[in-house]
Formats: C-alpha cells, structure tokens, sequence
C-alpha cells in the first residue's frame, strides 16, 4: 500500500534514481536540493519504505506550478501519479486557484495522466526542451482550474 509524505534531504538518492530513468535531461540533486524552500513542495510516494514517486510544485500567490513529478518504471500504471495529483489538488494553499505546468510534446503518458486528471491544454511553447539528435521539442502548457 502506497503513502505519499514530504519530502526529506534523505530522499534525494532515491529520488534522483527515479528522476535519471524518468527524463531525457534529468534535473540534478542541486536542483532538488533548491526545492527545499519556502513557497516549494515536495512531496514522496512510497510503497512500504521505499520512495516510488515524487513531485515538486512551487507556490506563487494564486498559482501553483508542478515542476516535476514522475514514478519509478516498476511502478508504473498503478495509479501512483493520478495519486500524487490528487494530494498535490488537495493541499493546495487557499489562495492558488490555478495549477500550471509544461509537458514534452511527445511525453503521452504524462499528457494522457494528466488531461485524464482534468488538466486542459492552453497553448504551446516552440522548441522549448532539448531532444535527441540536437533537436528542441515543444512544451505544452496545461492547467487545471481549482474547483
Ligand atoms: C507520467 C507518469 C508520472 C504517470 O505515472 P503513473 O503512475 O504511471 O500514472 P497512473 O497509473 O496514475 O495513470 C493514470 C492515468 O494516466 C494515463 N496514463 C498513464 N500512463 C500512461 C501511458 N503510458 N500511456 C497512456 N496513458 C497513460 C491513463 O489514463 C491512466 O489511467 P489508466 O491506467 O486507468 O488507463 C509516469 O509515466 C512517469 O513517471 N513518466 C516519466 C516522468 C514524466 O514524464 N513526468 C511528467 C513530466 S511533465
């Protein structure tokens, strides 16, 4: 059974293995580390003891940004990332009335979790992340309006 709790400094080595097989430019543990700060949360999910999936969403007066979040590849397709964006739609500041975030134009997975969710994509962002081959891949803007 899987329980989702903040994130600690003793987290990072298996968060940033989850990060490393979960993106094609992965953030760094300096990175994660800068997450720990105010107006930023981040949170684990864990099944027993071991951390399976996090996310990381930044606060900034009447919106909220998901900066990262990703699962572990065993841990795929059981519910754990629809799981962590219900706990981040449910702890959101009283004063954040929007969810944000950029997704890879080619990432379905994350697209389909997410319009799955409730997001809604608003526009699109030319050749925003580094792909293969030297190329930029668009990022599409979702967002998720606080009911
Ligand atoms: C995107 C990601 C977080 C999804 O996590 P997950 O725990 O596997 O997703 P869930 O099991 O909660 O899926 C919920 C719904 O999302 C959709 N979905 C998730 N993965 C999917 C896939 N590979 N293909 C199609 N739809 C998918 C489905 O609608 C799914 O519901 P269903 O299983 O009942 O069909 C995971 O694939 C991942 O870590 N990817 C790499 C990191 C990443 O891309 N992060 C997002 C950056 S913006």
């Amino acid at each position: 059974m899987h329980h989702i709790r903040s994130m600690t400094l003793a987290d990072l080595d298996e968060v940033v293995v989850i990060e490393q097989q979960s993106q094609y430019a992965p953030w760094s543990r300096t990175l994660f580390v800068d997450g720990f700060k105010p107006r930023y949360e981040n949170w684990v999910c864990c099944d027993d003891d071991r951390v399976v999936g996090f996310a990381v969403v930044q606060y900034l007066l009447d919106e909220a940004t998901l900066l990262n979040l990703a699962v572990a590849l065993a841990h795929r397709r059981k519910g754990l990332g629809q799981a962590m964006l219900l706990h981040l739609t449910e702890h959101l500041p009283d004063a954040v009335t929007t969810v944000l975030l950029e997704v890879r134009a080619s990432n379905q997975a994350a697209r389909s979790l997410y319009e799955h969710f409730g997001f809604n994509e608003y526009a699109t962002r030319k050749g925003y992340y580094p792909a293969p081959g030297g190329r930029w891949e668009d990022a599409i803007l979702m967002q998720y309006a606080r009911i």
